[in-house]
């Protein structure tokens, strides 16, 4: 197991060289849940290759295992998974504990809460904050049944499943694919047609991987940027291969480390291009960012490039609200990359930050204030003022149990004039466990 959940473990980075050099990053953290997930859906063995093993994808990997599936680790990032097929899910002898993991947490209530089972649901001081009402809601007009709960709709929870689910079809209230994803996959067990319509298009990994496990997915436009995703219930998922990407939002970090470091020149290999999660780069590259895509091909049913990223003079620019759900877990390093920006940076309608794994408005507003940086929160706005030069320094930044609070801070350390601390790495293990070998690779200075 990671270290996610040990000690508190202070780190600190700071300036000195610039980052050369080719690395790839882990697997993507969306896809390896999922294919934990559609693993124990399935008849028959699924063969995973690249699975990220962070700290969440591995508590999903527990889960599954408590709800029947038999999952084997064959070498690194290599994993098979037999399945129990829809309907044969057994009853968890104990809580099922995501630790930090929103993703895990509230996809599983979908797929545990599907089924004739009684499941508890619970996690760290973190996941004990984030509002799962959001997905109880949708669930309890599918018939699930929500026997207990922690105060406002919060875990520790515990669900007790009908015999099948009744379709139905939902508008999502904010545009989140946990949502959407938690009622597909509640959908599979009910004889009818589940259908999601969600306003703003999100990552849309459930409904391929949907597709590529045997089930029969409609998508149709919805208004100007959404979408209407109607799933066929009961389908027999059948085990497959899965050749899991490697993860663009933790590829974010060492991008924005080598754009805002004097001298940098490196590539990321195969990083995945989904145009529902390239948001960064495109934001990056109306600052002004040197950021070459090379061999763009596919690999996983994804397309993925190598990206040739240099040091570059960004400016501030206005991040519309709409393009948030592609680049959702990407405003902390933007925000760092706007640090470096000559001039303002804009970034509108963040209200979702708040209820991820801190509430990152307002972590990356006290981060910010501590390295010295101009900015303002103005109703869900996030505004920075840039400079060229960072001051960097100050108290170590608090990273309230959120691993993408801690990567970005030690990223403007490497080219802040002062070094730049964080409270806590070890949540670093999450998504990303080796983002500190991987970053001294690159000739990063990080000190823990
Ligand atoms: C995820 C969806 C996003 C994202 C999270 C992963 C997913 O959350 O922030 O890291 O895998 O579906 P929301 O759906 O809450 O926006």
């Amino acid at each position: 197991m990671s270290h996610a959940h040990g000690p508190a473990t202070p780190v600190s980075s700071r300036s000195g060289n610039a980052l050369k050099g080719r690395i790839r990053v882990p697997g993507d953290k969306s896809i390896s849940h999922r294919s934990m997930i559609f693993g124990l859906l399935s008849i028959g063995e699924t063969r995973v290759e690249g699975l990220l093993e962070g700290d969440d994808v591995l508590r999903t990997a527990e889960a599954c295992r408590a709800l029947g599936a038999t999952i084997n680790r064959e070498a690194p990032g290599r994993w098979r998974i037999k399945g129990m097929g829809i309907g044969g899910l057994v009853e968890p002898k104990d809580i099922l504990d995501f630790g930090n993991a929103g993703t895990g947490s509230r996809l599983m209530m979908g797929v545990a809460g599907s089924h004739p089972i009684t499941a508890t649901f619970d996690g760290d001081a973190s996941l004990r904050k984030r509002p799962m009402r959001r997905i109880l809601d949708p669930l309890v007009q599918m018939g699930v049944t929500v026997v207990s709960e922690a105060e406002g709709g919060r875990v520790p929870l515990t669900l007790r499943g009908p015999k099948e689910t009744l379709p139905i079809t939902y508008e999502t209230p904010a545009a989140s694919a946990q949502i959407k994803s938690a009622i597909l996959l509640a959908g599979l067990n009910s004889p009818g047609k589940t259908t999601v319509i969600e306003r703003e298009a999100t990552r849309d990994h459930t409904e391929r991987m949907l597709r590529h496990f045997g089930a029969t997915v409609e998508v149709a436009p919805h208004g100007a940027d959404g979408r209407a995703v109607t799933l066929h219930g009961q389908p027999e998922l059948r085990g497959t291969e899965i050749v899991v990407p490697t993860d663009p939002s933790s590829a974010a970090f060492p991008l924005v480390a080598a754009l805002i470091t004097p001298g940098s020149d490196i590539v990321i290999e195969g990083v995945m291009m989904n145009p529902l999660r390239t948001g960064l780069i495109t934001t990056l590259l109306e600052m002004g960012a040197s950021i070459e895509r090379l061999n763009e091909r596919d690999e996983g049913g994804e397309t993925v490039a190598d990206l040739r990223v240099r040091h570059s003079k960004l400016t501030g620019v206005t991040v519309p609200h709409a393009r948030a759900p592609a680049m959702i877990d990407e405003y902390p390093i933007l925000a760092v990359a706007a640090a470096f920006a000559e001039g303002t940076t804009r970034m509108q309608g963040l209200h979702e930050l708040r209820v991820k794994e801190s509430d990152r408005l307002a972590a990356v507003a006290a981060g910010l204030a501590e390295a010295g940086v101009e900015h303002e929160i103005d109703g869900d706005d996030l505004i920075v003022h840039g400079s060229r030069t960072v001051r960097g320094g100050g108290n170590p930044v608090k990273t309230h149990l959120d691993h993408r609070i801690a990567m970005a801070f030690l990223v403007m350390g490497l080219a802040s004039q002062e070094a730049m601390s964080v409270d806590d790495g070890a949540m670093i293990a999450t998504s990303f466990p080796s983002f500190i070998p991987l970053m001294r690779e690159l000739g990063a200075v990080i000190q823990d």
